[in-house]
């Protein structure tokens, strides 16, 4: 038997009890079989909890795009692994070979090095969906310099807070991306954010809108001519498994946001396995997800996973609603897409849309759905399943993290059972458990606590960059010995998990993480604005979508308030980017706060999502009075 191909429920439960009983073994023979490593691993783990330290195949040496390009070059060089669609239906879409990978990342990897950047050097990515992301990446990862991929939908404001944090000395960007019917000037948000990054030195900048462009002397260079100049071979620069392979950063409590650390061994070997199984990706499949490479799903499962499974991976510019809402279906039926991964935010606006554009396209060569980022409603659910999948395509309900790097909880198709709105079965080698609010372990079924995980998986991240205390208090303070999510869960009666959503203060609209605070920072900048407090409420499509409460300063004050809202939202967009504006906003002259003046965000919770007949307990209010005008008053 493999380990590596799980194929029936017997050998899940097989494998996924040695993995516990003798994980060092278990992963050992994983990463044993399908990878290619220079040196191998003198321990497979050392770890501590209370540090927090964890170390996968400690002493091994290995490069990441050797596994993701080189190895697969004599058996799949002519085989497609990046499928590249175009936001425009009528541009052709490009097929980018194995072969043709490693030629243009070894070019690009040549570029970064002429241009100065060395082992270990961070380079931010700000790049639309176009090769040249995925391309950048593996450049990156290739001469061992650490990438930091900014989502191309972040502000100005966001993308200098980002390039400061991790003081990453280039960017790579394009004069412009297309969304729809859309194009947007990326590099002026570039330009406007490295007036505060002064250790950034060179831009590289790939040519995709054609737009017009400031080009500053001295820093900025058109990449076409560079990679035209450079050389098709690159020696990949020999890492430790346990050297730094990336940085994502992701939203928390604070204003500031977490660098989350991957490393370079644990990951592969993690991801690789992950998208095998939870995929059954077979030799000739075309696999698409619609995620965005800015975020971990992108980096997981469009990048590495499939790419070190010499798989075929689709890369979409695009969104789902353009030129109409049958893109997804129309991208389905050309491709041939064997396995699809979304998001429940996209599934629920397409339902939406009824089920005309989804009928016109032939669907038949769909295997497997995915959904990812957000618990997955039952409407929502039954639709991907009947509709997409017409019964036939089994839909993993994938739970994971960008702490975590690739999924925890999940079905695995054909060998493990689904259940609507459950991501079920702990994946191979995942220890979860649940834990009540005084730290005790909820054992047996039908349970419901805050998820945690007990012991260590290959692809955990290992720090926050500049900041190892923060990851010790963020993920190893709330439970001894144990990684704390943030999220709660329930275990129904066979033992399946349900994710119930985050008991934190992060808030998930339309799958992307906010944070509320940095969201409440950036409103409280404006010279109105006394305080505010940001909740999240129920939304058809978004899943959730955020309710902001805010109080001005000076009480005969006559303020426009439509204009006011515009203001606030435009200032969010400008702080954070267009995802984390507000949805609601109602102007109150008070907000419900403690003996100890912290905002009782639990109460507004409650009023925003309209269940005013339970507000919990208020006898800690100093200020009760105001409870009834914000509810008289809500929206
Ligand atoms: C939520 C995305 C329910 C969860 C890979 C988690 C989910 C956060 C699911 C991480 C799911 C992700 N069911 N909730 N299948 N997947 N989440 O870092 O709250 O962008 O903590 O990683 O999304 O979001 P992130």
């Amino acid at each position: 038997m493999s380990n590596y191909h799980i194929k029936h429920l017997e050998e899940y439960y097989q494998v996924y009890r040695k993995s516990v009983r003798e994980p060092e073994n278990f992963w050992e023979e994983v990463a044993e079989e399908h990878f290619l490593w220079r040196k191998k691993w003198d321990s497979v783990l050392e770890w501590d909890f209370k540090k927090p330290s964890v170390n996968w195949f400690k002493g091994a040496k290995l490069n990441i795009t050797e596994n993701c390009i080189d190895r697969h070059l004599t058996t799949r060089g002519n085989k497609t692994a990046i499928l590249f669609e175009p936001n425009n239906p009528d541009e052709p879409s490009e097929h980018i070979t194995y072969s043709e990978l490693y030629k243009r990342v070894n070019k690009f990897a040549n570029v970064l090095k002429e241009n100065g950047i060395k082992k270990g050097d961070r380079v931010c990515i700000y790049v639309p969906m176009i090769p040249e992301l995925a391309i950048a990446t593996l450049a990156c990862a290739r001469i061992g310099a650490i990438h930091s991929v900014v989502f191309a939908g972040f502000s100005a404001t966001a993308l200098a807070t980002r390039i400061n944090d991790s003081d990453c000395k280039m960017v790579i960007t394009s004069d412009g991306s297309f969304r729809g019917s859309k194009a947007i000037d990326l590099k002026g948000i570039v330009d406007e954010a490295l007036d505060s990054c002064p250790n950034v030195t060179t831009v590289l900048v790939a040519k995709r809108t054609g737009a017009e462009v400031f080009m500053k002397e001295g820093r900025d260079v058109w990449l076409q001519p560079l990679l035209d100049n450079a050389s098709n071979e690159c020696p990949a620069e020999i890492m430790d498994a346990e050297d730094p392979l990336f940085i994502l950063y992701t939203s928390g409590s604070t204003g500031k946001p977490k660098g989350m650390v991957h490393t370079t061994g644990g990951y592969m070997v993690y991801t690789a396995y992950t998208f095998k199984n939870a995929f059954q990706y077979t030799e000739n499949d075309v696999y698409w997800c619609t995620a965005d490479i800015g975020w971990i799903t992108g980096h997981s499962y469009i990048v590495y996973g499939p790419l070190a499974n010499g798989a075929t991976t689709v890369l979409f510019e695009g969104v789902p609603s353009y030129p109409d809402f049958g893109r997804f279906w129309q991208i389905v039926e050309k491709h041939k897409i064997n396995q699809f991964y979304t998001a429940p935010t996209a599934i629920r606006a397409l339902a939406k849309q009824g089920t005309e554009l989804v009928d016109k396209y032939d669907l038949s060569s769909l295997k497997v759905l995915g959904s990812v980022g957000e618990p997955i409603n039952e409407e929502a659910w039954h639709w991907y399943n009947d509709t997409i999948g017409k019964n036939k395509s089994p839909i993993i309900d994938t739970w994971w993290q960008t702490e975590t790097g690739g999924m925890m909880i999940t079905p695995i198709p054909f060998v493990t059972p689904t259940k609507p709105t459950y991501a079920t079965l702990p994946f191979i080698g995942v220890q979860p458990c649940l834990m009540d609010e005084e730290g005790n372990e909820l054992k047996g079924n039908q349970v419901s606590g805050r998820l945690c995980i007990k012991f260590p998986w290959p692809s955990m991240a290992r720090t926050i960059w500049g900041n190892h205390q923060r990851y010790k208090e963020t993920y190893f303070s709330a439970y001894e010995n144990k990684y704390f999510t943030g999220d709660g869960a329930l275990r129904d009666e066979v033992g399946y998990y349900r994710i119930t959503g985050r008991v934190d203060d992060v808030i998930i609209v339309s799958g992307h993480n906010l944070g509320t605070a940095p969201i409440e920072d950036a409103i409280n900048e404006h010279p109105a604005v006394s305080e505010s407090a940001i909740v999240g409420f129920p939304h058809d499509i978004k899943g959730s979508a955020l309710y902001g409460y805010i109080t001005l300063k000076g009480v005969g004050e006559s303020r426009n308030h439509d204009n006011l809202k515009k203001e606030i939202n435009q200032l969010i967009s400008d702080r954070i980017g267009p995802i984390a504006k507000l949805d609601k906003i109602q102007f109150s002259e008070g907000l419900p706060k403690t003996r100890s003046g912290k905002i009782m965000r639990r109460i507004l919770r409650k009023i925003a999502s309209n269940e005013i007949d339970n507000l919990g307990d208020v006898s800690t209010l100093l200020n009760p009075e105001c409870v009834q005008k914000i509810i008289d008053n809500r929206l």
